[in-house]
């Protein structure tokens, strides 16, 4: 069975020798597995896939079917690792379209709490208000401010539209096992909760309870995602050889890049579908690595879409930029140009080939035209866009992130620089405790 693949050739005339970085890499997968680099603390995800057992995913499944049974919407409230795990695997997998269907078979998952724009939170509420709907709230710490507002605001919708009783039901807590004001609350509540593990951060959680839950829920084999995120944990253990493990592979030649002043990684699709996999990565990437002053900046465009747009930056601006994009080898689906016997439109000489097949010539032109333009380019190949190659392609991020971080000299699994906002923002606020930051804010305002 083929596997995810990358592919660094049209990278190496970029880069100086990368054997040493390969040396590197290789100690550094073997610090991640053996628990003896920086943030040894937070490395419950390395092994996290081969951990999970039948029985846990049966478990979920069955709950997840009785708690959505009747359900038109879920909300899911999380932000940053609480719920772009989910989104993206949720946006990758289903149907775009599920939402005109007149009795779709899973709820449509919607989410909240990830922004504090009034209008959104206003939409929802009113379409909310004539569904049947339920909320899952995820937050390991249970105390982050965005979902922690978004879900006193729906808890009292819930509770006003079900009752308490009811309302009680429909509310499934994701949250540490004891630490945080949503464990406190929903043990209170008496709501159904599952554990974060306390080794896995929140940009590494997606296979835990916080992407498989809402995931399951939309209808998607968390059994196959684990299935593939398993084979990826096989394949790029420290014990198999170091040029056939793709996160090694990716993290030496992104650090070659920077080392050469490549600092931006620009995370291309040409499958529309793909956008939120990309919002994931960036949060994985530009958390782990952007500290001390340091880290390749992670950006990221949609193909052909935004070759009418960033296209021109990409083929022409500042020479500071790499490309990795995430190509899908095989299509689900197959659509052939039909044949126009007036060809008013010119477009005869595409007659009977696939969309895809003209999808794919526009990858690779562009692939050659950015080389040529002084952009390298690392190309990721996924085999279809399925569960089972999503785990793969989590999984393989994961690692290589981890890789990379170290071989930066950071530890990947902190985000020090995050607390910053929210300081500023409680004590602008006027929360008790803040009274002297609040007074130096004000004089600088
Ligand atoms: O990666 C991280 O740890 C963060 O991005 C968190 O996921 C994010 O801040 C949300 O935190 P919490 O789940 O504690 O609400």
């Amino acid at each position: 069975m083929e596997n995810i693949s990358v592919d660094i050739s049209k990278a190496l005339s970029f880069t100086g020798n990368i054997e040493n970085l390969y040396i590197k890499a290789a100690e550094y997968n073997k610090a991640l597995e053996e628990k003896t680099g920086k943030g040894n603390d937070f490395l419950g995800w390395v092994n996290l896939p081969s951990s999970i057992s039948d029985n846990f995913i049966s478990e979920i499944n069955e709950t997840v079917t009785k708690f959505v049974k009747d359900v038109e919407i879920v909300v899911c409230i999380g932000i940053g690792g609480s719920y772009l795990g989910a989104k993206a695997v949720i946006d990758a997998l289903s149907n775009q379209f599920n939402l005109f269907t007149q009795k779709p078979k899973y709820p449509v998952i919607v989410f909240a709490g990830h922004q504090m724009c009034e209008d959104y939170i206003t939409e929802l509420r009113t379409v909310l208000s004539k569904k049947s709907w339920a909320i899952v709230v995820i937050s390991k710490s249970g105390t982050t401010t965005e979902p922690a507002i978004a879900f006193r605001i729906l808890k009292n919708d819930i509770e006003n539209k079900f009752g308490k009783t009811e309302a009680r039901k429909r509310i499934i807590a994701i949250t540490d096992k004891s630490k945080g004001a949503l464990r406190s609350l929903s043990n209170t509540e008496g709501y159904k909760t599952y554990e974060i593990p306390d080794d896995v951060g929140g940009r590494y959680s997606v296979l835990t309870p916080v992407g498989l839950i809402p995931i399951a829920m939309a209808g998607i084999d968390i059994k196959k995602l684990v299935e593939g995120a398993q084979t990826m944990e096989l394949i790029t253990k420290s014990n198999n050889p170091v040029q056939n493990n793709p996160s090694v592979s990716y993290a030496v030649i992104r650090n070659a890049l920077y080392n050469c002043n490549k600092t931006t990684e620009i995370l291309v699709n040409y499958h529309s579908k793909l956008h939120y996999i990309a919002e994931w990565w960036k949060q994985l990437y530009g958390e782990s690595e952007g500290k001390e002053g340091k880290g390749i900046f992670p950006a990221s465009v949609d193909f052909t879409s935004d070759l009418h747009s960033m296209g021109q930056y990409i083929q022409e601006g500042m020479r500071n930029i790499f490309e990795t994009v995430i190509s899908i080898k095989n299509s689900n689906n197959q659509i052939i140009i039909p044949n126009d016997s007036e060809n008013l439109d010119q477009l005869n000489f595409l007659s009977g080939k696939r969309l895809g097949e003209v999808n794919k010539m526009a990858e690779l032109g562009t692939r050659l035209a950015h080389v040529d333009g002084g952009v390298p380019n690392i190309l990721i190949e996924v085999p279809f866009l399925n569960e089972y190659y999503l785990g793969q392609l989590i999984y393989f991020f994961e690692k290589a992130c981890g890789i990379s971080g170290y071989i930066l000299g950071v530890n990947p699994f902190d985000q020090p620089g995050v607390e910053n906002y929210k300081k500023n923002m409680f004590a602008l606020l006027n929360k008790p405790g803040y009274e002297k930051l609040a007074d130096e804010l004000r004089k600088k305002i």
